[in-house]
């Protein structure tokens, strides 16, 4: 089963991409659902149809479907939120501020990615394409189960037993409530299906494309999810710049432009080295309905297929050395000033720093749980070398010496 993901700033045309390239692949012969975790839904509107939260059918192999974030957040949630209310509640926050500081930004969007869970898990689908909220920034959430696995696996079992044995004793000596059975459950049940999506999104059969127009505030946003997504471990296949303005029978306004775009494109390039810009001109009208969203993803594709796996090294690898291993992480963008990397038992810490004169990326941090041949060694060293950190994995030399 493959996954797509489409991202991208608010209005350069995820939906219409996403929407044209879910209709290319039903029309193709694949059982086809694309859905939307972006709140702003306008699934429904690039196809014209009404569409509620199961999926809808479109045309022929084509289901669109509009989680509804709310009820997911509602559901996975809920537990963990009332018992923190009531955290709160004792030490006296206002209700109000209390409500707004159990919730988690971006979280709506992550949760609502528990869907695309279930219905890959439905075996109905040979092709599943996700409309995402504007930035892919908060797919970052996702790492959080990976960032607390450590915790999840030692510490939360004994948490657990204590907070059992000690309840009474413990409620009555901090005057706080201690967490039920229920919010135990609510939270080992969290952390389960978020790592399930992320296992699914960062595998083999699962990509993110890029949809951009040629401005330059747009580029910059993408090249800085280009950065994060990788960060993360999601393997970018593609970038899509729509609504390129035809240069033939240009009028004046137009023909600026057209030369402006021009010269944006040029640094798209250059941004996406490896990987394929895929073109869609402004049409004169909204793409709307299969038809119009077929014919512009026709369009934009050319003679690629649509589907393809990607091919090539994906963000992540590790080469084995005579003396240890290289680990390599795709950081486009990024240079060897704005990493810092700390090593703390078998995780490798790495930390993205926004430098004045640097990418501009932003400040982001990973915990990256070593895989076990990795975390016998020691860090031995790290570069940045054409947009991928490569941190050298090392003998400890006692070891060496037995
Ligand atoms: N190539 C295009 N030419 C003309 N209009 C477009 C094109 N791509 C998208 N649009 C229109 O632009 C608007 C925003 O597109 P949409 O796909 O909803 O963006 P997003 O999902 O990124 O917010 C919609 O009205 C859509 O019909
Ligand atoms: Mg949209």
């Amino acid at each position: 089963m493959r996954v797509l993901l489409f991202t991208g700033k608010g209005g350069v045309g995820k939906s219409t991409v996403a929407a044209g390239t879910a209709a290319l692949a039903a029309a193709a012969g694949h059982r086809t659902l694309v859905l939307s975790t972006d709140a702003a839904h306008s699934l429904a509107d690039a196809f014209d149809v009404r569409v509620g939260s199961e999926p809808t059918m479109v045309a022929e192999r084509l289901y669109v479907q509009q989680v509804d974030a709310q009820l997911r957040f509602e559901q996975s949630w809920a537990e963990i939120q009332g018992y923190l209310l009531t955290v709160l509640d004792v030490a006296g926050v206002d209700p109000v501020a209390a409500e707004e500081l159990t919730v988690i930004p971006g979280a709506e969007e992550v949760l609502a990615l528990l869907e695309l869970r279930l219905q890959a898990g439905s075996g109905q689908w040979d092709v599943i394409i996700v409309d995402c909220a504007p930035t892919a920034e908060t797919l970052r959430l996702l790492a959080l189960p990976e960032a607390l696995g450590w915790y999840m696996t030692r510490v939360f079992p004994i948490e657990r037993r204590v907070v059992k044995t000690l309840k009474p004793v413990l409620s009555r000596a901090a005057g706080v409530p201690m967490p039920e059975d229920s919010v135990f459950d609510a939270v080992e049940r969290l952390h389960r299906e978020l790592d399930e999506v992320r296992a699914l999104l960062s595998g083999p059969e699962a990509s993110v494309r890029l949809v951009l127009t040629p401005e330059q505030v747009v580029l910059a946003e993408a090249r800085r999810s280009y950065t994060t997504l990788s960060l993360f471990g999601y393997r970018v296949d593609g970038v899509i710049a729509n609504r390129v303005f035809p240069a033939e029978g240009a009028d004046d306004w137009r023909a600026g432009w057209v030369v402006s775009q021009d010269a944006v494109m040029e640094r798209v390039a250059e941004s996406f080295v490896g990987l394929p810009v895929w073109r869609s001109v402004y049409r004169p009208a909204e793409p709307v309905g299969v038809p119009a969203l077929s014919d512009l993803a026709a369009e934009v594709y050319g003679a690629d297929d649509p589907l393809a796996s990607p091919v090539g090294q994906g963000p992540f690898r590790i080469d084995r050395t005579d003396r240890g291993a290289v680990l390599h992480l795709a950081l486009p963008f990024v240079s060897r000033a704005e990493v810092d990397l700390a090593r703390n038992g078998d995780e490798l810490v790495i930390t993205l720093r926004a430098a004045d004169t640097g990418s501009g990326v932003g400040s982001y941090r990973r915990l990256l749980t070593l895989p076990a041949v990795l975390a016998r060694y020691r860090t031995a060293g790290a570069r940045v070398e054409r947009g991928e950190l490569q941190v050298r994995f090392e003998e400890r030399a006692e070891e060496r010496a037995t």
